[in-house]
């Protein structure tokens, strides 16, 4: 019997319970990983759109100098929340959703470790969500302090400023509850057979993150409540006036924030490393060097966050090291481009949806990162910091690297998820729109970055006026191509054809391991290597 196309999905959980919760309670007290990935998954996008909304705010407001729409600081709210929200609530529970979905299926485990903390790690992100979006309508607003929430701002925020807070603790414990999760799932879990080395490489790269979130969110949650008690209970972290330093903020904010980037990046490579050699009818080329080179990216993640802060006045050796410390990261990421490539040389290929946002991914993520190599010098940097020049250099690493791999695995896997097909000409409508607008929009912000335009400011000079025209028709049209996907996935649960066992046309057989002849099996349950 198939699970997957079991609307209840209870095969493999609930072994002491006899009766199962339907409707509203099934989901509220579910424990099976399928369930809990379905909700991580809507409730990623019910953030991006959100955030999306808020993106259409700001571009709407620089559409022309002069002010027009929003005061000045809901207009800082706007870029604040925009950024937790697509961070913290779009991008991570996406990743999260797959990783529920996928992981247990890829390593033949009957669910996560610790279903009932599944659950609860859920369950704590609407609330986590909600007071965000309380913060609003709080004395004073959200605050308009940025995602990165520097000191010595906050300190001159109001009380949404402390939910603000409370919330990103919450979305940091529901971070570590799922890493712990599939950290342990994976080391523990695994059928008999399924070594470490064989494991798909989506399980492998989770694996890395789970380490990753589980050693940086503790320290984020440091940073905001010292933040919290600068701000009521008299201390004085980053106080200069009572012999605090505002700048040690930063340090600890970035020693989270930058293993933060590759948090949301890795589990997006796991997913593409999939994709590339289903539909190059090829297993992937160098699966061992691609485990090496995500564990290389992790622990150098870890000795490079000041590159974030080139402009606090630190020591030209300090700079150097971060510098030298950041351009070593391109070698490993090379690595993976490189494989990537050299899985689809002389492959059958076919351009599906999700091998087409899988290629945009390769082709942006790749010009983000050439954009990072530049940022990463000190010299340079200087010039750029706080410009759209870095706007444009991490959208083109969060939007086109991981929400581009979102779109490609939910396209990928949502026939063997729902036993549906969705429409495949609105789906690379979906994907042409989606890739002309994002350049649009971002392409062209390397351009008034580079001529001097400053970041999270609501209003500009003349000169600066054509290129943030362009932006704005760009992203415009990008958020409305979104609502195509949203068209897509509904008409496809609704009514889509049955999905075959093999939708993707005998590439499937190849995308659950890197063993070099077809593995025997031919259905979603089976992983090759389960007696
Ligand atoms: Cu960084």
């Amino acid at each position: 019997m198939s699970a997957v196309l079991d609307p209840h999905g209870h095969a493999h959980d609930h072994d002491d319970h006899h009766h199962t919760p339907t409707g509203l309670m099934r989901w509220i007290t579910t424990t099976n990983h399928k369930d809990i990935g379905s909700m991580y998954l809507w409730f990623s996008f019910v953030m991006f759109m959100v955030g999306g909304a808020m993106a259409m705010v700001i571009r709407a407001e620089l559409f022309q100098p002069g002010l027009q729409l929003v005061n000045p600081d809901f207009f800082n709210s706007m870029t604040t929340m925009h950024g937790l929200i697509m961070v913290f609530g779009a991008i991570m529970p996406a990743f999260v959703g797959f990783a529920n979905w996928l992981i247990p299926i890829q390593i033949g485990a009957a669910d996560m470790a610790f279903a009932r903390m599944n659950n609860w790690s859920f369950w704590i992100l609407p609330f986590a969500g909600s007071l965000l979006i309380m913060s609003f309508f709080m004395p004073g607003g959200a605050p308009g302090v940025g995602w990165t929430m520097y000191a010595p701002l906050t300190s001159q925020m109001g009380i949404g400023m402390d939910l603000t807070i409370f919330a990103v603790h919450l979305l940091g414990m529901s971070s570590i509850m799922g890493s712990i999760n599939i950290v342990t799932t994976i080391l523990n879990m695994r059928a008999p057979g399924m070594t470490l080395m064989k494991m798909p490489l989506f399980c492998w790269t989770w694996l890395i993150t789970g380490y990753l979130l589980i050693a940086s969110m503790p320290v984020l949650a440091g940073a905001v409540t010292m933040t919290l008690t600068d701000r009521h209970f008299g201390t004085s972290f980053f106080n200069a006036a009572g012999g605090g330093d505002p700048v040690l903020y930063q340090h600890i904010f970035w020693f989270f924030g930058h293993p933060e980037v590759y948090i949301i990046i890795l589990p997006a490579f796991g997913v593409i490393s999939q994709i590339i050699p289903a539909f190059s009818r090829k297993p992937l080329f160098g699966y061992a060097s691609m485990v090496y080179a995500t564990a290389s990216i992790a622990i150098l993640s870890f000795i490079v966050w000041a590159h974030h802060m080139y402009t606090t006045g630190m020591p030209v050796a300090g700079q150097l090291f971060f510098m030298f410390a950041t351009t070593l990261i391109a070698v490993p990421t090379a690595a993976k481009i490189f494989n990537w490539l050299a899985t689809m040389w002389r492959g059958s290929l076919s351009f599906e949806t999700p091998m087409l946002f899988a290629l945009g991914f390769l082709f942006l993520f790749t010009m983000g990162g050439f954009s990072g190599l530049v940022l990463s010098l000190a010299a340079v940097d200087i010039q750029l910091h706080d410009t759209y020049y870095v706007v444009a250099h991490f959208h083109y690493v969060m939007v086109a690297g991981a929400l581009f791999t979102a779109f490609a695995g939910v396209y990928f896997w949502f026939p063997k998820w729902t036993g549906r097909m969705y429409d495949e000409t609105l789906g690379k409508w979906h994907f042409w729109l989606s890739m002309i607008f994002f350049n649009i929009t971002f392409f062209v912000q390397h351009f008034s970055g580079l001529a001097g335009m400053p970041r999270r400011i609501p209003d500009y000079p003349l000169m600066f006026e054509t290129w943030n025209k362009i932006s704005s028709i760009g992203s415009f049209g990008f958020g409305l191509s979104q609502l195509l996907f949203l068209y897509i996935i509904l008409k496809a649960l609704r009514s889509g054809e049955k999905a075959p066992a093999l939708p993707w046309e005998g590439a499937d057989s190849l995308e659950w391991t890197h063993l070099p002849t077809p593995a025997p099996y031919h259905s979603f349950e089976t992983p090759p290597v389960i007696k």
